[in-house]
């Protein structure tokens, strides 16, 4: 078992995890213990935490609906109100199992119910483990927006077991390995070179690969909890991608995030080359092998006339400057105010 320490709690990795859990619970006396999960992982992963974890038998489920659609404040609304009904106190302890939505949601709902009670993370899909319940960021979707009303809270822990990713879909295996692309994209050269030699899907889930991203993408957290400077890098591939993203759910379009954000890295490849922030054999070398991973995406007119708005209102511009985080060679990023719209476009145009 791996063990990465974060600014105030662990992260255990690894099969023996669930050790860890189950002496995280003896130790700290919880008045009660609600375990927050969807309809998928009520089915696939809550049996094996019940099993592995016993002390949990006597905890409420709050079972949601799955969906990024339902990472709502009506959501929370419900959460709230099955805490408060069934007595929960400051003492209590939240138990989010499940993907980014579950730990979203329930690290926002934790953070706010009482004033704040505390909360662990047991994710259970490859980007819940290696990004979404790493770091802190909690919150909802709000008016179509994502993630617009939320806090940044930690949980008190992170108990990864790769045992839950049998149950999880090739196209969620490859929506979850897309951040560990960017993560050796912006931060480890060694680590990329590592991966461009990956190519099965069972391998981008390996606990190696799972225990490296969570050390890189921790080892910026701790540096910068509130994203001042340092953890801006983690967004890079996110301004197209988001943008991309929330124009193709506003079309009802079968889109996930991952698949978005790795379009989205192909895209502000393209720009950060005329930067001159990455050669022209660098930009191919990324280009291929996300290529070789992911379908491509259409982009109509219409998509891009979306995707031009939701990139120009996007919380990561300093006033009228557009900010990308951009690769500074392969390993290493810069952020860079000030990029062209013709730029963008001509990116979005090539891809
Ligand atoms: N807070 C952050 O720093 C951060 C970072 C990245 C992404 N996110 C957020 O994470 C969310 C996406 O996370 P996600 O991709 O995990 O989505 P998700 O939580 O919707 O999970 C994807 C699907 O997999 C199912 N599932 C989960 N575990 C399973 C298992 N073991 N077996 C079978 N099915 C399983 C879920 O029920 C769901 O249907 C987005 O809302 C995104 O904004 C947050």
């Amino acid at each position: 078992m791996a063990t990465i320490k974060a600014n105030s709690y662990n992260i255990y990795i690894g099969d023996k995890s669930f050790d860890a859990l189950n002496t995280f619970l003896t130790k700290n006396k919880y008045s009660h213990y609600y375990i927050l999960c969807d309809e998928h992982t009520f089915e696939f992963c809550l049996p094996t935490l019940l099993f592995l974890a016993p002390l949990l038998n006597e905890a409420e489920i709050i079972e949601l609906e799955s969906g990024e659609d339902k990472k709502t404040l009506e959501t929370c609304l419900q959460v709230w109100g099955a805490l408060t009904d069934t007595g929960a106190d400051k003492k209590s302890l939240i138990i989010n199992l499940g993907g980014g939505v579950i730990s979203d949601l329930g690290g926002f709902v934790a953070s706010t119910f009482k004033r704040g009670i505390d909360c662990i993370n047991i994710p259970t899909t490859l980007l819940s483990m290696v990004d979404a319940s790493v770091g802190g960021k909690t919150g909802v979707d709000f008016e179509g927006i994502k993630n617009h009303i939320g806090t940044t809270a930690e949980p008190k822990a992170i108990f990864v077991n790769p045992v839950f990713l049998e149950t999880l879909s090739e196209r969620q295996i490859k929506n979850g390995y897309a951040e560990v692309i960017k993560i050796a994209l912006i931060a480890d050269i060694n680590f990329w070179k590592e991966l461009k030699k990956l190519i099965s899907v069972s391998e981008f889930s390996s606990e190696k690969i799972i225990t490296k991203a969570i050390a890189l993408k921790n080892s910026i957290v701790k540096k910068d909890l509130h994203e001042k400077n340092l953890r801006k890098s983690l967004n890079f591939g996110h301004n197209i991608g988001h943008a991309l993203e929330s124009a193709l759910i506003k079309q009802n379009k079968d889109i996930l995030h991952g698949e978005a954000i790795a379009a989205g890295m192909i895209m502000e490849a393209e720009i950060a080359k005329p930067l001159k922030r990455i050669s022209l054999k660098e930009q191919k070398e990324i280009t291929d092998y996300i290529r070789s991973i992911y379908k491509n995406i259409k982009i109509t007119k219409e998509t891009e006339t979306q995707l031009l708005q939701y990139i120009l209102h996007d919380k990561k511009n300093e006033g009228d400057d557009l900010c990308f985080a951009l690769p500074n060679g392969i390993g290493a990023y810069e952020l860079y105010c000030g990029v062209k719209l013709d730029l963008i476009k001509k990116a979005i145009s090539n891809y």
